[in-house]
């Protein structure tokens, strides 16, 4: 099976053995007949926080549970119960709709409800931890279903558990809390610029998704007509110390404080460093924002990953810093 239309890099790996898995059911008998074969499992959601490096020698299973519903109705709020296949995107719309807050800035993000939690996702000041209240897995370790509560999810910025145990657990659902008069966040640069004019006693979640639509319009480019993955690395934290002495050659260095250092705007890095907008015959770097690596004309993984240590070599050369890939490499071993 050809995985060129499952990944948002649109990055033309095949995958020897390939399920599509629409209840908890068949994913059991899926895993049970990996494991009998002794075949790697790669679970996918939708595709956009991954590149293949290579074909996949083992089973690909696409993930296609779906049945969004609410539990715990209140005049308050409400939990949003979101299965691992369910689109991100149109449940924030789903949410915002029906005028809920919680979830609205992570309007247009890439992707499924159940690889939500596994990059903890994150916009304009937001992360996916801020509401999420609990996630049902399938533990391959102990073959069994098991709810994990958020403080067992080991939350970071663009990190948690699932990231580091890969393959022990499979997402289910997701359980989010909404509520129905939490104050918005509105204070991140471009999303403040936007909204600048309106009245925030008059905004609904619906209207603030809507000026996050479409400040990432203006700069993220839509990957089914440029095919991408995101911010390809995550924006890297410096200690204080660093900071200052990077600070002192680079005045205009874009930096944010943070818990233990502080964190560089890894797109202002690569920028400067002469990246934006680059191209090869088959692969580039943006030219709206530098953090999105783009497949042009039929690049491979490997060109992306090519591409990429050209920017992490030219980064590191010139202020010192180690860029991280976000994504996942899929099919290096
Ligand atoms: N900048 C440049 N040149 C560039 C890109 C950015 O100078 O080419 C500067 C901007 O002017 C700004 C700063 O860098 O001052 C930060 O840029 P931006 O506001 O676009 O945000 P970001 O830090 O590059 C992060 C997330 C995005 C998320 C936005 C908005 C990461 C790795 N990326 O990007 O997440 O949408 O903030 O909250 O944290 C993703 O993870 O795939 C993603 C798109």
């Amino acid at each position: 099976v050809s995985l060129g239309p499952l990944n948002t890099l649109a990055v033309d790996a095949r995958a020897r053995y390939f399920l599509d898995v629409k209840a908890v059911g068949e994913l059991e008998q899926a895993l049970a007949w990996a494991d009998s074969r002794q075949l790697d499992v790669l679970v996918l959601g939708g595709g956009s926080n991954l590149v293949f490096a290579g074909d996949y020698d083992g089973l690909v299973i696409h993930m296609a549970l779906r049945g969004r519903h609410w539990e715990q109705v209140t005049d308050d709020g409400a939990v949003l119960v979101l299965p691992a296949g369910e689109n991100w995107h149109e449940s924030v719309l789903y949410a915002a709709g029906a005028g809920y807050r919680g979830i609205e800035n992570l309007a247009l993000i890439p992707g499924t409800a159940g690889a939500a939690p596994v990059q903890n996702i994150g916009a304009y000041g937001v992360e996916l931890c801020d509401s999420l209240q609990s996630v049902t897995v399938w533990d391959r370790r102990f073959g069994r279903q098991q709810t994990l509560d958020r403080d067992r999810c080991g939350f970071g910025y663009r990190d948690s558990l699932f990231k580091h145990e890969p393959g022990r657990y499979i997402i289910l659902d997701i359980r989010l809390r909404l509520s129905r008069h939490a104050p918005f966040s509105l204070g991140y640069g471009d999303l403040n610029e936007y909204l600048a004019d309106s009245d925030p006693a008059n905004l609904t979640p619906l209207a603030v998704a809507r000026a996050v639509m479409a400040v990432r319009h203006r700069k993220l480019p839509d990957p089914s007509v440029l095919p991408n993955a995101g911010s390809f690395f995550k924006n890297p934290i410096v200690t204080e110390e660093q900071f200052q002495s990077l600070q002192a050659r680079h005045p205009d260095l874009v930096s944010y404080p943070v818990e233990g250092g502080v964190k560089l705007a890894a797109g202002w890095l690569i920028d400067q460093a002469g990246w934006k907008g680059f191209r090869n015959e088959r692969v580039g770097v943006h030219n709206r924002q530098a953090l999105v690596l783009i497949n042009h004309s039929q690049g491979s993984g490997a060109d992306v990953l090519a591409l990429a240590e050209s920017i992490q070599a030219s980064v590191r050369a010139m202020f010192g810093v180690e860029l991280e890939m976000e994504p996942g490499v899929i099919g290096l071993h």
